[in-house]
């Protein structure tokens, strides 16, 4: 009795572990490689100064997708500059051109931007209770990092909308929580 109960258990297990499975393939993106931090040139990011440097043997997880774009697409809100001189200081790819922080606009990782072809669509951004429509002027490339083409700073996650402070002004969130936020987003 109690082995056929246990053998019971195992096949539900089984059973369930193969669901899990079929829901991730149908669901999930996966990894496209690994790279490994280089030695950052301090004249492109100082690890004394940011946070965010790639740090030399640690290895990183890239990404060619995004998961699958829903009405409610979990998603991680981080702040940005798109203006000349502000952090990151680079032109938009959408367009090559600087844009003011006073409008809501925002970056997407590799997968949601998919080769420009969601260039200046909106999106609604969900937090907080209230949505705010942004922009897409700018891609966040989870690809690659770690090298002089992208200041030394590690690949992006596969799930970021990196917005304007326009942004984060219209989700009313209190300034000492701008940062990180996780919210939901949509196309228009
Ligand atoms: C997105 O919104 C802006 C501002 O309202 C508008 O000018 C632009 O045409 C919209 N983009 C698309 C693709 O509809």
């Amino acid at each position: 009795m109690k082995g056929n109960h246990s053998k019971t258990h195992v096949i539900v297990f089984v059973i369930l572990l193969f669901a899990a499975c079929l829901d991730v393939e149908a669901h999930s993106c996966r990894p496209s490689g690994r790279i490994r931090g280089k030695k950052p040139d301090p004249e492109k990011c100082n690890p004394e100064i940011e946070s965010d440097c790639c740090i030399e043997g640690k290895m990183y997880t890239t990404y060619k997708c995004s998961p699958p774009v829903t009405k409610h697409t979990k998603a991680k809100l981080t702040l940005n500059s798109f203006e000349k001189g502000g952090d990151g200081d680079s032109r938009s790819v959408c367009d090559n051109k600087y844009h003011s922080d006073d409008l809501p606009i925002v970056a997407l990782s590799t997968g949601w931007f998919n080769n420009l072809k969601r260039c200046f669509h909106n999106i609604t951004i969900t937090a907080n209770g209230r949505n705010v429509v942004a922009m897409v002027v700018d891609e966040r490339d989870s690809t690659m990092g770690c090298d002089k083409d992208h200041d030394y700073h590690p690949p992006c996650d596969n799930n970021i909308v990196d917005a304007s402070r326009a942004v984060w002004t219209a989700l009313e969130v209190p300034l000492v929580d701008w940062g990180e936020l996780e919210v939901t987003w949509s196309p228009v």
